[in-house]
């Protein structure tokens, strides 16, 4: 069996985001596993306007082209790890608004978060843990929190991944999405061969 294909989606496009330093740093853990592999998938490449479809992509197709790329990029995935920059106490815009552009291609697959921010970007993390739920997805629980005097060693220098206590957090984060991203295939795949034989 292949091995469960997880999108890293980096979730802000300003020019001199932090959000690089977290993506690239989970990419490196995840691919030091065995048991998932890992892409990222950066919304820097899908530059969707802001959601003006006539219909929600839950009653019809949408017919803007970059939103049915970024569905069929993510219809590759069996789970998520998103970058999630807290602006004004939220999860940023354009990561809400790729959220929007899609349903089923997030339905019954795990997510996790790698936040940032004044206090490890947990209220934004929160917020998307319900956007999650709403899209049918199964956020996980542990979550990897970078704080502010961290980002500031990390903009000075330092990497992510010689600080210890992330290291630990981001493999428990990424050993729980391994539960959930095999779990949730499983089921998956039963119901679709289930559809197959109706
Ligand atoms: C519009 C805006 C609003 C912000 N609001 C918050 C906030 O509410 N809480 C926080 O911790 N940081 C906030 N920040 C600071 C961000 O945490 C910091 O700029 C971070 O680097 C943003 O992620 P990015 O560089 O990947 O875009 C805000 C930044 C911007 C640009």
């Amino acid at each position: 069996m292949s091995k469960p294909k997880i999108a890293i989606v980096i979730g802000s496009v300003r020019p001199n985001r932090f959000a690089d330093h977290p993506a690239q740093w989970i990419k490196a853990l995840g691919d030091a596993r065995s048991d998932l592999d890992f892409e990222i998938v950066d919304l820097k490449d899908y530059p969707m306007p802001l959601f003006d479809e006539e219909v929600s992509p839950a009653w019809g197709p949408s017919k803007n082209e970059v939103a049915q790329r970024w569905q069929a990029k993510l219809d590759e995935f069996d789970g998520f790890v998103f970058t999630a920059a807290e602006y004004n106490h939220a999860p940023t815009g354009v990561l809400k608004n790729a959220f929007d552009y899609a349903v089923k291609e997030w339905a019954n697959k795990p997510a996790a978060f790698v936040g940032y921010g004044g206090v490890g970007g947990a209220r934004a993390v929160e917020h998307l843990r319900l956007i999650a739920v709403e899209a049918g997805m199964a956020p996980i629980k542990t979550a990897v929190h970078i704080q502010w005097a961290v980002m500031v060693e990390v903009n000075g220098g330092k990497k992510l991944a010689d600080i210890d206590f992330l290291q630990d957090g981001g493999k428990a984060m990424l050993d729980q999405l391994s539960w959930w991203t095999h779990a949730l295939k499983i089921a998956r795949d039963k119901d679709e061969a289930q559809a197959k034989a109706a």
